[in-house]
C-alpha cells in the first residue's frame, strides 16, 4: 500500500497523507486525534468539545504528548466565542500545529499562529471569503462544499474546487460528502491538495456518541439529510428523523419575528443557540434519549463502524484503486 502521497498540503504541515480528521462539535476525541494522525493523516479536534477553557488546555497538551506527528484544532472564530484568545494561548503553548478556522475572520489566528510555526487554513464557501482569508495570510482554504456535514455550503465540488484553484494561490483542502478512497482521488483530480473529511468518523470507535447515532449513520441514505435552521438558528445539516420533522426548517413564528427586533435579536438568538447545544449533546451522548443527528449526505456510503487507523487505511487502498483504474486521458 501507498505510505505516502506528496501535495502541497503535506508539504506545508509535514504530514504523509492529505487527509484531515475534520473538527466535529460533540464527535471528535483526543482518541481520534492521535490516531488519524498517527495514521498519517492530521487529526483535529474543535477546542470547544472541552468545557471550560482549563479542560481543553490539559486536553491539547494530552494529545500532544500522545503523539509528535501534526495535530489540528477547530477555533470558532466569530464574536460569539468568548474563548478565542484563551484556546489560541493554549494550542500554542501546546505545540498545535495546524488551526481550522470556522465563520468569522481568521485575522488573529493567522498572525498568532505564524509567530510559532503554526499553519492555519480557514474554512470557506465562497470565492469572495477565499479570496479575503488569502489576503490575510492564510496557508489553505476549506472548501466547504454543497452535501458537507454541518454548515454546509451551497456550491458543488465539481466547481467549487476547480473555481477556488484558478482563483487563489494557496493550497485547497476540498470538503464535503468525500468517505472513501474514491471520493478523496475525485478531489484531488480536481485540483484540492487535502480531503477534510467529518462524517465517515462519526461511525468510528474513538467518536464519543452513543451507537443509536452511529447505527444512524450506518442506516441513513443521503436523501434523509436535511438543512434546518430550527436545532441551532443556523442552518445546519442533520439526519431527518421523526425529531427533526418534527421541528421543521426553521425556529418556531413567534421567535423569528422576535428575532427581527434588535432587543429580540439579542435574546433569541443564544437563547435558541444554548437550547439547540443542549438538545445535541443529550443527542449525542444519552442513547435512547433523542434524536438530533449532525451528518453530511456521505452517510449513503459508509456501511460499517471502524477505528480511524482501519478508515485511513481504507481511504488510502480505495484511493490507490481508484487512481489505477482512472483511465488516462493521454
Ligand atoms: C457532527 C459534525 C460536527 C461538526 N462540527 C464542526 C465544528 O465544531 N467546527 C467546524 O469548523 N466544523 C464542524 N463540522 C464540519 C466538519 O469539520 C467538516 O467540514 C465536514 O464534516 C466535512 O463534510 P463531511 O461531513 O461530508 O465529511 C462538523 C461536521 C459534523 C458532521
Amino acid at each position: 500500500m501507498i505510505s505516502e502521497i506528496k501535495t502541497p498540503f503535506t508539504q506545508l504541515v509535514n504530514c504523509k497523507l492529505p487527509i484531515i480528521g475534520a473538527p466535529m462539535f460533540l464527535v471528535s476525541t483526543p482518541e481520534m486525534v492521535v490516531a488519524v494522525s498517527e495514521a498519517g493523516g492530521v487529526g483535529s479536534i474543535p477546542s470547544l468539545n472541552f468545557r471550560p477553557a482549563e479542560e481543553f488546555e490539559k486536553q491539547v497538551k494530552a494529545i500532544r504528548a500522545k503523539t509528535e506527528k501534526p495535530i489540528g484544532v477547530n477555533l470558532i472564530v466569530n464574536k460569539s466565542n468568548q474563548r478565542q484568545k484563551p484556546d489560541l494561548k493554549a494550542s500554542l503553548d501546546a505545540g498545535v500545529d495546524l488551526f481550522i478556522t470556522s465563520l468569522g475572520s481568521p485575522k488573529e489566528v493567522i498572525k498568532e499562529a505564524h509567530k510559532n510555526g503554526a499553519k492555519v487554513i480557514c474554512d470557506v464557501v465562497n470565492l469572495e471569503h477565499a479570496k479575503k482569508v488569502e489576503d490575510l495570510g492564510a496557508d489553505g482554504v476549506v472548501a466547504v462544499c454543497a452535501g458537507a456535514g454541518g454548515h454546509a455550503g451551497e456550491l458543488n465540488p465539481f466547481v467549487f474546487i476547480p473555481w477556488l484553484k484558478a482563483n487563489v494561490n494557496i493550497p485547497i483542502i476540498a470538503a464535503g460528502g468525500i468517505a472513501d478512497g474514491y471520493s478523496m482521488a475525485a478531489a484531488l483530480t480536481l485540483g484540492a491538495s487535502a480531503v477534510h473529511v467529518g462524517t465517515r468518523f462519526i461511525a468510528s470507535t474513538e467518536a464519543q456518541v452513543n451507537m443509536g447515532y452511529k447505527n444512524a449513520i450506518l442506516k441513513s441514505t443521503p436523501e434523509d439529510i436535511v438543512l434546518t435552521a430550527a436545532v441551532s438558528g443556523t442552518p445546519c445539516t442533520f439526519i431527518n428523523t421523526p425529531s427533526v420533522k418534527k421541528m421543521g426548517d426553521d425556529i418556531p413564528f413567534l421567535l423569528k419575528t422576535l428575532k427581527k427586533h434588535p432587543l429580540g435579536k439579542k435574546l433569541v438568538v443564544p437563547l435558541v443557540h444554548l437550547l439547540g447545544m443542549k438538545k445535541l449533546e443529550q443527542s449525542a451522548n444519552q442513547y435512547g434519549k433523542s434524536d438530533i443527528w449532525c451528518a453530511g449526505q456521505s452517510v449513503g456510503v459508509i456501511n460499517e463502524v471502524l477505528d480511524s487507523k482501519a478508515i485511513v487505511e481504507k481511504f488510502i487502498a480505495e484511493y490507490e484503486l481508484a487512481v489505477k483504474n482512472t483511465p488516462q486521458s493521454s
